[in-house]
């Protein structure tokens, strides 16, 4: 069930680099969340009524409290970064599909960028009978968070290079049999090759209108046809996605 409303605040915090944490309350709304869906955010302060929603992946949820990890990039981003604790935010959802769950399977989780709070929140939630490697990458040291190998552009933090070089290892070594992945399109399309016939589970990310299945601005070459990032994804069995069209 999808749900429109505005709720305060509840915490707002800056974690470094440009991105910041907003995170609200509600028992329902967070019964309703799983690993995978994402909401569309607004700013509700006054003045802020003309922005656009923003697609924002569900990064934690705690109880009845649902945290959003988001990257400052543009006015929409910004106007969420500024908002204080008890200010109103505007939020759609959740939205679009989740991963599938799996059980007793040697899992690599595969993050680049703002790829990261979905796989983290997917992380939480895999059933303990899998054994998991969770690998995140950005451009540097500002782009890292908690998980199991940090690839960085620049050699900040972590290794020094492309996260999906040290997907490669991995996958031979430890035997990996079920792939889940989110981050820019580049590194999806690499790691699309890398995987070859390993069942892989990848949320892909697309600009956004309507955000709710009824614009098609969001459609991806899937199968023999096209599907909505926001409506039938936006996690899709990678083997089905046409990445050459991408
Ligand atoms: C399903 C989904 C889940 C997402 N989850 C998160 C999340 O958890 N955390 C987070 O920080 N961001 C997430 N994003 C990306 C986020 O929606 C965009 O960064 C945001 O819309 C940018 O809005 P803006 O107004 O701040 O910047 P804009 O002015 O719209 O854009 C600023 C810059 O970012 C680029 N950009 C904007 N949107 C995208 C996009 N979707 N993909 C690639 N480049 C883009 C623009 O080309 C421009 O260069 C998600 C996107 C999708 C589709
Ligand atoms: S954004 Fe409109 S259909 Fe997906």
């Amino acid at each position: 069930m999808i749900r429109y409303l505005t709720l305060p605040v509840h915490r707002s915090e800056s974690i470094g680099g440009n991105y910041c944490l907003l995170a609200v309350r509600d028992a329902g709304l967070a019964a309703l969340c799983r690993p995978g869906m994402f909401f569309e955010l607004k700013s509700g302060a006054a003045g802020q009524d003309r922005r656009l929603f923003k697609p924002v992946s569900i990064y934690k949820v705690q109880s009845d409290e649902i945290a959003f990890l988001i990257k400052v990039l543009g006015p929409g981003t910004q106007a969420l970064q500024v908002l204080e604790p008890g200010a109103p935010l505007k939020l759609l959802g959740p939205l679009g599909n989740a991963f599938q769950l799996v059980k007793d399977s040697r899992v690599l989780l595969v993050s680049g960028g703002v790829g990261y709070p979905p796989l983290a929140y997917l992380r939480d939630k895999l059933d303990a009978s899998n054994e998991f490697t969770f690998l995140h990458g950005g451009n540097c040291r500002d782009d890292v968070f908690p998980c199991d190998d940090v690839w960085t552009v620049d050699g900040s933090s972590g290794r020094q290079g492309l996260v999906t070089e040290g997907a490669v290892q991995l996958i031979r070594d430890k035997g990996i049999n079920v792939v889940y992945s989110c981050g820019p399109l580049p590194m999806l399309k690499a790691l699309a090759q890398i995987v070859g016939p390993i069942l892989h589970y990848v949320s892909l990310e697309a600009y956004m209108a309507c955000g709710v299945g009824v614009c098609h601005g969001c459609a991806v070459p899937v199968g023999e046809g096209y599907q909505r990032v926001c409506k039938e994804g936006p996690v899709f069995d990678a083997s089905l996605i046409r990445w050459g069209e991408l």
